[in-house]
């Protein structure tokens, strides 16, 4: 029986390893992410009941943990450290470092192989038998810092490879990265909470590997590109597994590593010919790339060129000239964003860069604005990054004839109207109108969504539709559609037009945290709008709160209140609510009439596992009789939970004397709440 259970979850994990490898490595997904996180979660749920058989290997195992108090410094290997590379910014310098190889080689014959050179961070990968055991910085080379739990969240990192004869011990080496669309996405969302934008990739996926906390890193999704295998002896010294450079690429990608994609060139024109095209090519591909970097393929001649304190001889990094240029602006145009956040753009004469005519550029906000001092009539150097919209870099001073004009943020959003407001200590502006278009197709998604309405069958798709055929203007109008409506759309059959109708019917019936989430106030994420609903009647009451009101509920701080009050100020979100009220969507709050909430102001920490019920469903019971859970404890905690495997906190809580209890004890402690409510007020 045992057996069969330790059976199964190793079969488990290998499909997963497998799914896992075809998604992030192969770009070649044999199953939807739904069935991916279904077997994700029967692995999650039999790991919990045998905790036992948990490995530090197993895929469940990539996020999770506590945050670390800092980074600590690991020493890399001393026999190889890991070294920069000299750069070349022309041909005439890329022939000057091919005519030292040649010399130094003595006449003997040779290859190159050349591979992208990503903008990220040089890190280390060390595996043990297989088993990914330490991930490190580059640092300077000699000294990195371990961010092993973070690199662990980096999916395309395999944990455990098959590791052949002669690998028992080696280090993998690479780029990480963050892609194109990632950044786009973590900007985007930085965005929407006022926190100010990374500039570039490089940035980010340096700011997302140095955490302390690997939960913000798993969430800002980097990736790594493997560019060289160190494969270690007994000694620690270099060990030997392959002749070349390209013979040990293709060992690493068997391995499941995304590696580089190597050229094997016979001579410089070869490699001249792969910078050219990678040089055509830069812009599309998925990350951004600096340059090239040529290697001597061959592993003995390698080592017989050497490296200086800093360089290897054997490799040369190619870059590419920054693409800019000099241009006018014409006018500085105002976008809406989805979040209703304004991005001021540059309107410019059309320039060409590197090959294609660039004519509008991100000026990103008023403060980018004022610190660069950019003015309407400006000359101004744009640079096209690797990004999809160029940027403007400097004014030219010297071309100033002081008729450029100041530019101003509107006072009014120039799509829909409505006021525009910019929140103490925030870089956007923003439209505070709900109906202006530029947000209603956001707003539809997220209030649809399963941490919202859980709406099924509304996805993106359909919402696109009936936001293109004018069937629907806000969340309200969902609920007044009929299924006639539904069949006038495109590949809309009579079956799906029925699912999407009884699944906005029965979301009705969705509790008021969800649908006070599902409006999309800013700030009000899924806890908060749990708070406020638990604090109100209804949703007329809540409306109603002051600023003032609001903060007294613990843990709802003046952001939150503030943007609640402008919520519900705006005449088109007042409409919102009649439209939801008349569709008879449930306003009735969590509140238990005339009850006080028996846990009320008391903290929990859970640990460890429970048998009789997973860690959300103990949240939500201790939450929904007004308690709250923290993930450590302190001198504030009431009561920690401890469950079967119980770590570190238990022990925490015995110092500091917190009262410990059992699941028993718990489940009595939540029964004995939830029957009584707060009317005995003799729980505690
Ligand atoms: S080889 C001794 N290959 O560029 C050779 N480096 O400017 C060491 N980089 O520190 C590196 N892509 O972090 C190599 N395909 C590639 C690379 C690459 C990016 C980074 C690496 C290195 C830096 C040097």
């Amino acid at each position: 029986m045992a057996h069969d259970i330790a059976k199964n979850i190793e079969k488990l994990r290998e499909d997963i390893r497998r799914h896992e490898r075809l998604y992030y490595v192969e770009n070649n997904p044999e199953i939807s992410d739904s069935e991916f996180d279904r077997l994700m979660r029967e692995l999650s749920e039999l790991e919990s009941k045998h905790p036992d058989l948990i490995t530090p290997d197993s895929p469940t195992r990539r996020v999770g943990g506590e945050p670390a108090k800092e980074l600590a410094p690991v020493p890399h290997n001393p026999n190889a450290p890991m070294l920069s590379l000299g750069n070349a910014y022309s041909f005439g310098e890329l022939e000057e470092f091919h005519g030292r190889v040649v010399k130094n080689l003595g006449g003997e014959s040779f290859q190159y192989t050349v591979e992208p050179k990503i903008d990220g961070l040089g890190v280390s990968l060390i595996y043990e038998n297989g088993i990914f055991t330490r991930g490190a910085t580059r640092g300077d080379g000699v000294t990195g810092e371990d961010v092993t739990a973070n690199l662990r969240t980096v999916r395309s990192i395999p944990l455990r490879v098959s590791a052949p004869k002669g690998l028992a011990r080696f280090e993998a080496r690479g780029e990480v990265y963050m892609g194109r669309d990632a950044f786009e996405r973590v900007n985007a969302h930085r965005e929407a909470e006022g926190l100010p934008a990374f500039a570039n990739p490089r940035n980010c996926a340096a700011g997302s590997l140095r955490q302390l906390d690997s939960k913000v890193t798993a969430s800002r999704n980097l990736d790594m590109l493997v560019y060289s295998l160190v494969p270690t002896a007994e000694d620690g010294r270099p060990a030997k597994v392959a002749d070349s450079h390209h013979v040990a690429m293709n060992l690493l990608r068997e391995l499941g590593f995304n590696v580089s994609q190597v050229t094997l060139c016979p001579g410089l024109d070869a490699v001249k010919d792969v910078i050219a095209d990678f040089g055509k090519r830069r812009d599309t591909l998925p990350f951004e790339i600096d340059g090239v970097v040529i290697k001597v393929d061959s592993y003995r001649l390698q080592e017989e060129l050497g490296a200086t304190s800093k360089f290897p001889r054997w490799a040369l990094a190619y870059k590419y000239p920054a693409q800019q240029a000099t241009t006018k602006i014409l006018d500085i145009e105002v976008q809406v964003g989805r979040t209703g956040a304004l991005t001021p753009v540059a309107i410019l004469e059309p320039v060409e860069i590197s090959g294609s005519t660039v004519s509008r550029a991100t000026l990103h906000n008023e403060d980018e604005i004022r610190r660069k001092d950019i003015r309407i009539g400006d000359y101004v150097f744009v640079e096209k990054g690797g990004e999809v919209i160029p940027k403007v870099v400097k004014v030219v001073e010297s071309k100033r004839t002081g008729d450029e004009k100041i530019f101003h943020m509107p006072e009014s959003c120039p799509v829909c109207g409505s006021a525009v407001y910019r929140a103490e200590g925030e870089v956007a502006a923003r439209c505070a109108g709900s109906s202006c278009p530029a947000q209603v197709m956001e707003r539809l998604r997220h209030f649809a969504s399963r941490g919202a309405m859980d709406i099924e069958h509304v996805g993106p798709a359909i919402i696109e539709q009936l936001l293109g055929a004018g069937l629907v203007a806000d969340a309200g109008d969902l609920y007044g559609l009929k299924k006639d409506d539904l069949l006038r759309l495109d590949r809309m059959a009579e079956k799906s037009a029925s699912n999407v109708i009884d699944a906005i019917e029965k979301s009705k019936a969705q509790s008021l945290d969800r649908l006070v989430f599902a409006m999309g106030i800013r700030y009000v994420g899924a806890r908060a709008a749990k708070l406020l609903a638990q604090n109100y009647g209804d949703l007329r009451e809540l409306m109603k709160a002051t600023p003032t009101e609001l903060t007294k509920i613990h843990e709802i701080g003046p952001s939150v209140a503030e943007s609640v009050k402008l919520f519900f100020g705006q005449s088109a979100n007042l409409r919102l609510v009649d439209k939801l009220e008349k569709a008879g969507v449930n306003m009735k709050g969590l509140k238990r009439a005339g009850e006080a909430q028996p846990f009320a102001g008391k903290q929990f920490v859970l640990t460890g596992t429970l048998s009789g019920m997973t860690r959300t469903e103990a949240k939500d019971r201790i939450e929904t009789l007004g308690g709250r859970v923290t993930s450590s404890v302190s001198k504030k905690t009431d009561y920690v939970v401890e469950g079967a495997d119980a770590g570190s906190k238990a022990e925490k809580a015995r110092e500091v004397g917190v009262k410990i209890i059992g699941e028993k004890e718990f489940e009595d402690l939540l029964k004995a709440a939830e029957r009584e409510g707060g009317g005995q007020g003799s729980l505690f």
